[in-house]
């Protein structure tokens, strides 16, 4: 299709030569274009494909690799490297990140080139050896943190600690002297163009924007870290390890990160906050309105108690969207369903299940719904709620069928406790503890990656 315009246009087609791709003086990109795959880690969709980009960095003293591609196009990265280097000249591996699309040919590699030295991040050695399942004393390396250096004669290797983004173990490389930042995940996206360079690629900035929300999103506090890091550094050319590589004003990705990571901020920061009010939204579906009047004596309930702002949506409409970035912005989410056929319905669960864009610590969730005989979807959203580690203080409320005078002010009752938890006044219910949380908050689930 558009693959021979892009040869046509850049000069440059990786694709056919399968050379290695210059990018700064003793600097080539040694990576592998994916133009069919259509869905990355199984929930990514990719338009035109993928590139997994790995770099090789020559210095007075030897070779440095940066990342490798994912085993099926091993053969290319090897053909790429062998363009412009011996494997006796490889002096250090470096490994931003452990997915298996930037390590497939590592343990070839290791076998080709046996004197260069692992360089991972600090949290990256069990990552490593669950990947490499080697016994102890076969696998050797070195970690590195932020503004650790590596040496390659004339030239300096930094280190940036970046973690969870888009793993525990992620850091970006510094080549200090060409201002080069070899950025792992950070700043990709899936768009394979064989024209390689942000100049010279089609428009893609939605696939840059869509691999942001779904892949970073989750981790904005750690993008705020890592920004920390980058912005301050000179930046000649961003090398990330998927899409194009940035090197016309790299500097507008990294203020679009910053963008991206404060954006759908509703309330300026600290509107709440500096007002003293928390804020609770409650969502509720209602089939003969039952489910709807206790979620107005819910939103009663808690407008009783000064300092809570409360927002009031019936999912009717089925839309899901538009409410993320409400909820991320939330101290509290109430939900209100009725019971159909054992279960909660099913736009409380595609609500839901659009949060895993969403940091949601701290938040504190609740349940609550009118039912018929058996009343299983307030305790089923209790345990999903735990589940997205919001904490549930206060026990969910059912009320069989129309809600009585007593079961309305019941709801009105459990939405002012619901306020009182959020404001921290709360006196009689005790907090239930959330399941075991990593530092993030976020759950990876690494026995997947087989
Ligand atoms: Fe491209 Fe998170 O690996």
């Amino acid at each position: 299709m558009i693959r021979e315009q892009h040869t046509n246009l850049s000069g440059i087609s990786p694709g056919q030569t399968e050379g290695a791709v210059s990018i700064a003086d003793g600097v080539h990109w040694i990576g592998a274009m994916d133009p069919n795959l259509r869905s990355f880690d199984m929930i990514l969709r990719t338009a035109n494909g993928t590139t997994y980009n790995a770099y090789a960095v020559r210095g007075s003293d030897g070779v440095a690799v940066v990342d490798t591609v994912k085993a099926e196009f091993s053969d290319t990265f090897f053909r790429r490297l062998e363009s412009v280097t011996r494997y006796s000249e490889i002096q250090v591996i470096i490994l931003n990140h452990l997915e298996p699309d930037h390590t497939g040919a590592l343990p070839e590699l290791m076998r080709r080139a046996p004197q260069a030295r692992l360089i991972i991040s600090q949290r990256a050695p069990a990552m490593l050896k669950a990947l490499l399942k080697p016994s102890d004393d076969e696998l050797d390396y070195d970690t590195v943190n932020t503004n650790d250096e590596i040496s390659l004669g004339d030239r300096r290797l930094r280190f940036l600690h970046t973690p969870f983004l888009h793993w525990p173990d992620t850091q970006c490389t510094y080549l200090v002297e060409a201002q080069i930042l070899f950025s792992g995940d950070v700043f990709g996206c899936h768009y394979c163009d064989e024209r390689l360079f942000n100049d010279r690629v089609g428009d893609f900035r939605f696939s840059f924007d869509y691999y942001y929300a779904h892949i970073m999103r989750p981790f904005k506090a750690h993008v705020m870290d890592a920004l920390k890091l980058i912005e301050p550094l000179p930046l000649k050319l961003v090398a990330p390890t998927h899409g194009p590589i940035l090197r016309d004003r790299p500097r507008r990705y990294v203020a679009r990160y910053r963008e991206l990571s404060t954006a759908g901020q509703i309330f300026e920061p600290g509107f709440l906050a500096g007002t003293e009010q928390r804020s609770l939204i409650v969502f509720y579906m209602s089939a003969y309105g039952s489910t709807a009047r206790m979620a107005e004596a819910v939103c009663a309930g808690a407008e009783s108690v000064s300092g809570v702002r409360v927002s009031l949506y019936d999912l009717e409409g089925g839309e899901t969207e538009p409410f993320v970035d409400l909820i991320e912005q939330a101290d509290a989410l109430a939900f209100g369903s009725p019971t159909v056929n054992g279960d909660a319905v099913k736009p409380i669960w595609d609500l839901l299940s659009s949060l895993a864009v969403v940091d949601l610590r701290g938040k504190i969730g609740a349940a609550f719904g009118s039912y018929g005989w058996s009343g299983e979807a307030v305790p089923m959203l209790e345990d999903r709620l735990r589940g997205l580690k919001l904490r549930v203080p206060v026990p969910g409320l059912r009320v069989k069928l129309i809600p009585t005078v007593d079961e309305l002010s019941e709801s009105r009752e459990f939405g002012r406790r619901l306020a009182e938890a959020i404001t921290g006044r709360q006196g009689s219910s005790p907090a239930v503890e959330t399941a075991d949380d990593d530092d993030n908050g976020q759950v990876i689930d690494f026995s997947e990656l087989g």
